[in-house]
């Protein structure tokens, strides 16, 4: 059966990684239609659109978005990112951002082998908040937290049991619960709640200050993490830099009741000082590939993609050459 892949390369080094990930799904024979879609900053300064409703309903046709990266310097903040990215990862209920890191030991650390699991569509991010007397010396502006029991039970459960799948079988919650006291004191009692669902998996806790110090200084502590939107968005960059950098960090937005497509992206951004130079890393958007070969059922071609990028590191060159190399591997 053929799969139906919705492609947003996007902008600066965007359509280049994608085309090379592509590349390296092509040499696994797994079938699929792509359709294309110019969402991005470029189609946005020419026609005003970041999303429209129209593009959003063919989007929930699909079984799968690959996007490469957004942004252009002449768009605004906000603009894109709460247009599309956010409103693609609410809309279509996203509620996972699942995000690996692997590396063998090295110079920075004795090895990364973690899953961070951010929670992604509340927090911060769902946009409670606003402006009072706006533009003035007594101007106020809020910026809300989010977090309902569905939300934060939900994300919980997918942690638990992706650490039961992990030999390790170890999950931490990573959150602020000295401080954040309303929304810490939720996502704790949850946890514990669904810990007890779960002999089988040990569990920690870890303050997110703290935790960025265990990145850095002793990774190995880390087997699944589950943590709130806006500290997996920080401690992800970090972990990216921790393991070979983040042009290998990749991410699932999964909708794991599968109501609708799921999307995968690397977690870089356009990168417009290094577009069009070849430059760019491709691995990232290579893996973020490999994990929507895997959560398409397409197994034995995943394992072969992730087996391919392991044994790259040797590759140097061109986005291009880098990309033929591993889809040689393939
Ligand atoms: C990420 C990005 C996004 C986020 C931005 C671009 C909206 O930084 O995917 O990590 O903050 O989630
Ligand atoms: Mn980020």
């Amino acid at each position: 059966m053929s799969h139906r892949i919705g492609i947003i390369a996007g902008d600066g080094i965007g359509p280049e990684v994608i085309a090379e990930a592509l590349k390296v799904v092509d040499a696994t024979g797994v079938e699929y239609d792509a359709v294309p879609y110019d969402l991005s900053g470029a189609n946005y300064l020419r026609t005003g659109e970041v999303l429209p409703d129209s593009v959003l309903d063919e989007l929930r046709g699909m079984d799968a978005i690959l996007l490469g990266a957004v942004g252009t310097p002449e768009v605004p903040p906000g603009v894109l990112e709460r247009g599309l990215l956010l409103r693609m990862r609410f809309e279509l209920d996203l509620y996972i951002n699942l995000r690996p890191f692997a590396a063998p030991a090295g110079e920075l650390n004795d090895g990364v082998d973690m899953v961070v699991i951010r929670e992604n569509t509340e927090g911060t991010y769902a946009g409670e908040g606003g402006f009072l007397r706006k533009g003035t010396p007594h101007e106020v502006a809020t910026q809300g937290s989010v977090n309902t029991r569905l939300g934060v039970e939900r994300c919980v459960r997918f942690a638990f049991d992706l650490a039961a799948t992990r030999p390790r079988r170890h999950l931490t919650l990573v959150h602020k619960t000295n401080v954040l006291t309303f929304a810490g004191d939720l996502w704790q009692r949850t946890f514990n709640e669904v810990a007890s669902e779960h002999a089988d998996i040990a569990t920690g806790y870890d303050h997110v200050d703290a935790a960025c110090i265990h990145f850095v200084q002793r990774p190995e502590r880390y087997d699944v993490i589950v943590t709130d939107n806006l500290f997996g968005d920080i401690l992800t960059d970090l972990g990216g830099a921790i393991a070979g950098g983040i042009g290998r960090a990749a991410s699932a937005n999964l909708n794991p009741a599968r109501t609708g497509p799921s999307l995968f992206e690397p977690v870089h951004g356009s990168a417009p000082d290094i577009a069009g130079t070849g430059a760019a890393d491709p691995r990232a958007a290579v893996i973020s590939a490999g994990m929507m070969l895997e959560f398409l059922g397409e197994t034995e071609a995943a394992a072969r993609v992730k087996k391919a990028v392991e044994g790259s590191d040797d590759a140097s060159g061109s986005t291009a050459e880098i990309g033929s190399r591993i889809a040689e591997r393939v």
